[in-house]
């Protein structure tokens, strides 16, 4: 496979190089020793909010010892009318190392660069940096290097969730077992995972939840959505958590909506691994960053 400069899927990155992926990962959160990119710089341009992808690809960039320049279309000249993709190119333009960019549509490519772009987020489609460091807090959970007969079970809006999009590609990858479970309204189908809507439906054999927020943002003018309902039927609370595997891990890529998607008692649960995602987080992306700069000077 022709190793990508603008890695916009996790079908961009091969399956030797994801694993190399996690192999650097693992030695940054061991031994929190950094190879060092002095010149080199990330420009981050976020068109959509963001608390946790942009300060992590920012934070694993000052790890890597490289400059951070952060472009705010708040106070940009898309107020002026510019449009993202002009914007973009004008990014392109200043030669960032590395541009990692989220908006709420996909981006025409491949864009004219000599540098890396990262996705980190473009609408409903793909949040690659994020389904790795899922999985690799999975593998680091399991202490294993494939999610092999794990039973993995996604609840929530899995038709806007670009989280859940890269996720169920990256954990087939590992040879898990998916199953998802959302209203038929938020459902979608993907090849070889089983859809269910309805708790009483789902195997109890689960070894991994992962909760999705209900994305708002997204639900099209037709779309139904009662809040009221979906708690009834969707929010992991502990009584629908104890009809899983004792030791359960659950994940979530937050923002969390407690009380909505996840129960406050789950969020905090002993089996939550939460925090461990915000924490691999900046492990994956210095190792994603690590590879894109290698890849540049190819
Ligand atoms: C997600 C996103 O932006 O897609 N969050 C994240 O990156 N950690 C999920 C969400 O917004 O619900």
């Amino acid at each position: 496979m022709v190793k990508k400069k603008q890695i916009f899927s996790i079908d961009d990155i091969s399956d030797g190089d994801i694993n190399r992926l996690f192999f650097r990962a693992r030695s940054f959160k061991e031994s929190n020793n950094y190879p060092q990119f002095r010149k080199a710089v990330l420009l981050t341009a976020f068109f959509e909010p963001s608390t946790r992808t942009r300060l992590s690809f920012e934070m694993a960039a000052l790890r890597l010892g490289m400059r951070v320049a952060n472009f705010q279309p708040q106070t940009s000249s898309m107020s002026k009318g510019e449009s993202i993709e002009e914007t973009i190119d004008t990014l392109l333009a200043m030669n960032p190392d590395i541009l990692v960019t989220r908006q709420a549509e996909s981006l025409k490519l491949p864009l004219k660069t000599h540098g890396i772009v990262i996705n980190g987020g473009d609408g409903c489609n793909e949040h690659p940096s994020q389904a790795l460091l899922d999985c690799f807090t999975l593998l680091h959970h399991f202490q294993s290097d494939n999610l092999y007969k794990k039973n993995i079970l996604i609840i929530g809006d899995i038709a806007h969730s670009r989280v859940a999009h890269s996720g169920i590609k990256l954990l087939k990858r590992l040879n898990a077992n998916v199953f998802l479970l959302s209203p038929k309204a938020l459902a979608v189908v993907h090849e070889d995972v089983e859809n269910f809507t309805s708790f009483n439906d789902v195997p109890t054999d689960i070894d991994v939840v992962m909760c999705l927020r209900v994305q708002k943002e997204r639900l099209g003018q037709g779309d139904v959505f009662n809040q009221r309902d979906f708690i009834a039927d969707f929010c992991l609370t502990k009584e629908r958590l104890e009809n899983f595997h004792k030791h359960c891990a659950i994940l979530h890529p937050g923002p969390m909506n407690k009380g909505i998607e996840i129960s406050e008692e789950v969020a905090k649960h002993p089996c939550s691994l939460i925090s461990e995602q915000v924490k691999n987080g900046i492990f994956i992306r210095a190792a994603l960053m690590e590879y894109g700069l290698e890849l540049k000077s190819l």
